[in-house]
């Protein structure tokens, strides 16, 4: 068992590092104020290559692992987790989804300018009566002739008002439930699909979430990934690769958590002492960096079996679970030891928090993720 980093994934956690602490850091908390998406960022994270970062170079990806993929977003979540919500929808829900399943065609149309940011891609499965229950797809795609026809509501869609490409999940036969959903590609300008309400949140609050209607939205049959009835295998699957950069968006949290903690510890004195000097704050941080460690193996893990071609899903679901937690509960921690500063917004610490909690939530919620867990453990 080998825990080093190669030196590949070494430079792009710097190269992400730095572009985080230089060029989204200095704007992040304004931004989050203002409910403001980050669109110069996000520009430049494709210039980077951090868009599409495990897409093959012949579609204009980065060809990296997941392991440097992981690393990445933690630097940019640290510093801003509306920008690694942004990119990870982008990398692993969007880009690998059309690289695993999509046709040739759509490759060269689609993945490729998604992949060095170009353009911007979201997911669309949730809707208003299925989020956990996701296979209770209402939306409703009809074959005529060489087009479908969608009609239906989807929520809660992350990027959905900046996305130039959505991949829709549709039902194409109710009557087989999970095996009648099929997924298509969207075209933010095709007739029929708009965005509506935009969500105001409690945390990532610069990424955007929000309804898009489809009303007789017609899609080319072309723009189907993968045979009809594959659509909700094709968000399960996808979605096991997404938790993993969920995982690491949590991490990156956390790991901006104990930072700000260990700083501001250093710096503030109580009773004529620095506050680092008293065992109270330093049992904190000793807790705080064990579970950011803990939560980092089982993420690691989990893109480390994904690289080598081996089944990730459970311990995907099982990183999402344990980071976000502990995402949350590092959040909480740093308020604490931050006293009344950490509850203003002086400090980042409570934007932390409300960050962090979406991380419970989306991509599955831990009780989803428990679900995926105990089936895989009860299963013969
Ligand atoms: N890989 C491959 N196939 C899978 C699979 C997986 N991970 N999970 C399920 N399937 C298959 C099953 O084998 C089954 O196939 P067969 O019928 O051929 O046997 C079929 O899919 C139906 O599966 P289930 O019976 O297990 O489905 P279920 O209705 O019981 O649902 C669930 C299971 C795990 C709860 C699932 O609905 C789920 O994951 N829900 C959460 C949805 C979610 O994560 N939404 C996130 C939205 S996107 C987002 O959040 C993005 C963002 O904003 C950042």
């Amino acid at each position: 068992m080998n825990f080093d980093f190669s030196e590949t994934q070494l430079m792009i956690r710097e190269t992400a590092r730095k572009f985080a602490e230089e060029e989204i850091a200095p704007s992040a908390s304004e931004r989050d104020e203002k409910e403001e998406f980050p669109t110069e960022a996000v520009k430049k994270l494709g210039e980077l290559g951090f868009m599409g970062m495990m897409v093959p170079e012949q579609y204009g990806g980065s060809s990296l692992d997941t392991v440097s993929y992981v690393l990445a977003i933690e630097e940019v979540s640290k510093v801003d987790a509306s920008c690694g919500v942004i990119m990870s929808v982008n990398n692993s829900l969007v880009c690998f989804g059309l690289n695993q399943w999509g046709s040739e065609e759509q490759k060269q149309k689609y993945l490729a300018p998604l992949a060095v940011g170009k353009k911007l891609g979201a997911f669309a499965l949730s809707e208003p009566e299925a989020g956990s229950d996701a296979s209770n797809q209402r939306t409703r795609a009809t074959r005529d002739g060489d087009y479908y026809v969608l009609n239906g509501t989807k929520n809660f869609i992350t990027n959905g008002a900046n996305a130039d490409v959505v991949l829709v999940m549709a039902t194409t036969d109710k009557s087989k439930g999970a095996n009648g959903v099929s997924t298509f590609i969207v075209e933010k300008e095709t007739p029929g699909f708009s965005v509506a309400k935009k969500e105001k949140k409690l945390g990532i609050r610069s990424s955007d979430t929000v309804s898009l209607a489809f009303q007789d939205c017609r899609v080319p049959v072309a723009n189907r990934i993968g045979e009809e009835g594959f659509g909700f295998k094709f968000a399960m699957k996808t979605l096991d690769g997404g938790r993993i950069g969920i995982a690491a968006q949590a991490s990156g949290i956390a790991k901006a958590s104990l930072e700000a903690s260990i700083r501001y510890a250093k710096q503030r004195k109580a009773f004529g002492k620095y506050i680092a000097e008293f065992q109270a704050i330093q049992f904190k941080l000793a807790d705080m960096a064990t579970n950011i460690d803990a939560a980092r193996m089982l993420i690691f893990k989990a893109a480390a079996l994904k690289d080598a071609g081996q089944p990730y899903a459970l311990v995907a679901a099982m990183a999402k679970l344990y980071a976000s937690k502990v995402a949350v509960g590092s959040a909480l921690e740093a308020i604490q030891i931050h006293g009344g500063y950490g509850y203003i917004k002086d400090y980042s610490v409570e934007r932390y928090l409300r960050d962090a909690k979406i991380t419970e939530i989306y991509e599955g919620t831990s009780e989803v993720q428990r679900i995926v867990i105990s089936r895989a453990l009860l299963r013969d």
